[in-house]
């Protein structure tokens, strides 16, 4: 719905102080006919608001969904750095751009940009990243770790356990990562993150990292093209989930993993990663844009690469793939 409308459709609501307001009266106030109001109204209920209809009377809006604004997610935030900035916006093309925008405008190390929609949201590999409204988590954050830029994807893996982290202290399910960065809860994906470089020959700039996580979408709520393939914490837990406190939780999760990488190197990292890994040891097939290998996969280098061990033996490095198990 186009924004000027909806602005107008909520503040025909707020004026009217919790009374009914009539079908025909919104319809006269947007300038549309009373089913497309109907329409306006249903947009609404799939945004998370929750309105009563009484023949007669009108639509009354009993519950309004809940936000992820700076506010709330600050409200009870103990981190020294990350989210200590953070870019709120209702409506964005894509976190990744403002980031990327911030990041070169000086914004310091751990600002978030976080938005509550997104109508260009972008995936690896140049796919579209599916946002809507009020739904999921949509955030980006600017990292510039002192590190040699060929170091950069380990950042991808660390971001994917405090995920897996966040998650399981929030829902107390159990989600996976298939190499390097899709988090899957039975099978299915509930988060996705894409790393973006900016880097000299011999220096990291920055890193935006994307992480895009599904929260209280329902099935009927995806298009068709991603309804067998992905899923939402609300659809594998039941329940309705604060996305704030998870916002909250990952920051806390990922900054601590962050410092102990600064600290002590990737290999703590690395044996959390495997812990949570769902390819290891299964053989599967990477897809990559030379070819594809099938084999066993074995763990991941120091550098986050993984390695598959096709049936002659032979061991292969991959850098970059979709993974098929
Ligand atoms: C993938 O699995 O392909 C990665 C998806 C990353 C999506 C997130 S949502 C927040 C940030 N902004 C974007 O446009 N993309 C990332």
């Amino acid at each position: 719905m186009q924004s000027e409308l909806r602005k107008k459709l909520l503040d025909a609501f707020s004026r009217s102080e919790d009374e009914y307001v009539s079908g025909q009266f919104l319809a006269d106030t947007l300038g549309c006919s009373r089913t497309a109001i109907w329409k306006h109204i249903e947009d609404l209920r799939k945004e998370g608001f929750e309105l009563e209809a009484v023949r007669k009377k009108g639509y009354r809006i009993t519950k309004v969904p809940e936000r992820i604004t700076a506010d709330e997610i600050r409200l009870g935030l103990s981190t020294k750095f990350l989210g200590t900035q953070i870019h709120y916006e209702e409506s964005v093309g894509s976190t990744q751009k403002i980031a990327h925008h911030l990041a070169n405008e000086d914004a310091p190390e751990g600002t978030v940009i976080i938005a509550e929609e997104q109508l260009s949201g972008r995936g690896r590999m140049d796919r579209k990243w599916h946002s809507p409204k009020y739904t999921g988590v949509w955030m980006s954050v600017i990292l510039r770790p002192n590190i040699p830029p060929p170091k950069a994807p380990q950042l991808t893996l660390i971001t994917a356990v405090a995920v897996v982290q966040a998650i399981e202290e929030l829902t107390g399910l159990s989600p996976q990562i298939k190499w390097p960065n899709d988090i899957l809860i039975n099978g299915k994906k509930v988060t996705g993150i894409l790393t973006e470089l900016q880097a000299d020959a011999d220096r990291i700039i920055s890193i935006i990292i994307g992480i895009g996580i599904n929260v209280n979408q329902q099935i009927e709520d995806y298009p068709d093209e991603i309804k067998n393939i992905a899923t939402s914490l609300s659809i594998e837990s039941g329940k309705k989930l604060q996305r704030a406190e998870l916002v909250k939780l990952l920051l806390h999760k990922f900054e601590n993993l962050y410092l102990l990488y600064l600290e002590k190197g990737f290999y703590p990292i690395k044996l959390l990663w495997e812990s949570c890994a769902i390819s290891i040891g299964k053989t599967i097939t990477a897809r990559t844009i030379t070819g594809s290998i099938h084999g066993k996969a074995l763990g991941i280098t120091e550098d986050g690469v993984l390695m598959i061990e096709d049936e002659a033996g032979k061991v292969h490095h991959v850098y970059s793939a979709d993974i098929e198990l």
